[in-house]
């Protein structure tokens, strides 16, 4: 990971005890930290603290000896800006624009190519205020990425929404905002299984967890791609820095994949949802047809389930999408098939889907308790580009070979 000039702005929260274990980690991973800091953040923390930590001297005055045109200087120096802990009071004054303490000029003069993280904390009160919540996303409307809130008890005794975010989980979005891929590719991720329901209370669905969506998302996000994660509401969420969102039915999920794909240009999907084969076409009991799909059944009857065969949705993703340089990822799970049986099983995703890449794993040899997950990357002509251990290698294969599938001339349509 190379090193990166980061400008940290404290405000003054109780959490910037927990912002200095931020800048510390940062700073022992390599990175150049510079602190400016709000004149109530200095009654939480004091500018030895920060000091140290950094080993810069700590900015608060904008007509301070020596500071003049700082805010200017450090905003060309700066590869990208982490407000942490943001205040209510501080996210409010950025959204007014004003610009007459040193916080309030640096966010003026900031060159918005740039990132600009804030990491909200703050009581929940303060955090759901419409005046707190019209202010952020006025400021995601100019490009500020927010930092989602934890949820729990506040310092202030109370429980809700407002927490500053886990210091381990900052630091990894701070990286994946600074992380400089040779070219950021956009890439939607598919996780976790369909829910086709039977009648009000019952659903027909599968074992799939997300577990291996979830986990490729986040090495993607991490390695500083924009990343989708489509995923069941059941499914393993999203790991940070990750945008999320959610399926239930066949149908939801169909309707998801055909917005996003149709608005958004993206270079690659990887479809590793498990989608029902099956919906559910009528349900009877003791030989009559239900009206309603949405009362519970009586569990006194004898219930006939009729099926219906579902369209292979990982077949509509190339024609669905934007961009027609789309590089496609199809999974196909067996279990217990020889190398012969997993060859004809992951042809028709080529022929069909004209998937780029198929990744094949074999139920039979996962192993949960070692974390193994042996997977085959194949390519069209049938032969296995790489062997993949785990998920975690998984991931870092797929995406060395993302960067060199998507061609930057790919086409976009209007
Ligand atoms: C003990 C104490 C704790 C506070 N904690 C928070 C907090 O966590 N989040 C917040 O938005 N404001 C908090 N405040 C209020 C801010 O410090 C206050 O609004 C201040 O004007 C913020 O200024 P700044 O945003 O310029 O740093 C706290 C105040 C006190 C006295």
């Amino acid at each position: 990971m190379p090193a990166s000039n980061l400008l940290f702005v404290f405000s003054g929260s109780v959490a910037c005890f927990r912002s200095c274990d931020v800048v510390s980690q940062l700073v022992q991973q390599g990175h150049r930290v510079r602190v400016v800091a709000t004149t109530s953040a200095l009654r939480f923390v004091g500018a030895p603290t920060l000091e140290a930590l950094t080993g810069s001297p700590v900015l608060s005055d904008m007509f301070q000896p020596g500071s003049a045109l700082e805010h200017i200087n450090l905003t060309r120096w700066a590869d990208a800006v982490v407000v942490c802990p943001a205040t209510a009071h501080t996210i409010n004054r950025f959204a007014a624009g004003f610009g007459d303490d040193f916080a309030g000029a640096l966010f003026l003069a900031h060159d918005r190519r740039k990132p600009w993280l804030m990491a909200p904390a703050m009581n929940p009160a303060m955090w759901s205020h419409p005046a707190t919540q019209a202010a952020v996303e006025k400021l995601r409307g100019w490009g500020v990425e927010f930092l989602p809130v934890g949820t729990g008890r506040t310092a202030c005794g109370e429980v809700g929404a407002g927490r500053l975010l886990d210091p381990a989980a900052i630091v990894r979005c701070v990286n994946a905002a600074v992380a400089r891929p040779a070219r950021r590719l956009r890439v939607l991720v598919t996780s976790g299984g369909t829910a086709e329901p039977v009648d009000g209370v019952r659903v027909l669905t599968n074992t799939s967890t997300g577990a291996t969506g979830a986990l490729l998302a986040g090495h993607l996000a991490d390695e500083g791609h924009e990343v989708v994660l489509l995923r069941a509401r059941s499914a393993v969420p999203a790991t940070l820095p990750v945008r999320e969102e959610t399926f239930g039915t066949f149908a939801e999920l169909d309707a998801a994949l055909a917005r996003l794909l149709g608005q958004e240009s993206f270079d690659a999907a990887l479809h590793a949802a498990a989608v029902g084969d099956f919906g559910v076409d009528a349900v009877f009991v003791d030989g009559v047809a239900r009206k309603s799909a949405s009362e519970k059944l009586d569990s006194a009857g004898e219930v006939t389930v009729r099926l219906r065969r579902r369209p292979k949705l990982v077949d509509t993703l190339r024609a669905r999408s934007r961009n027609r340089g789309l590089t496609v990822v199809a999974f196909k799970l067996t279990t217990g098939a020889d190398a012969a049986a997993a060859r004809a099983a992951v042809a028709p995703l080529f022929a069909r889907a004209g998937a780029d890449f198929v990744v094949h794993n074999d139920l039979a040899r996962r192993a949960a308790a070692t974390g193994a997950f042996p997977a085959d990357i194949y390519r069209p002509d049938g032969a296995v580009a790489v062997h993949c251990p785990t998920r975690t290698a998984l991931a870092a294969e797929l995406a060395h070979l993302l960067a060199s599938a998507a061609s930057p001339e790919s086409l976009s349509t209007p």
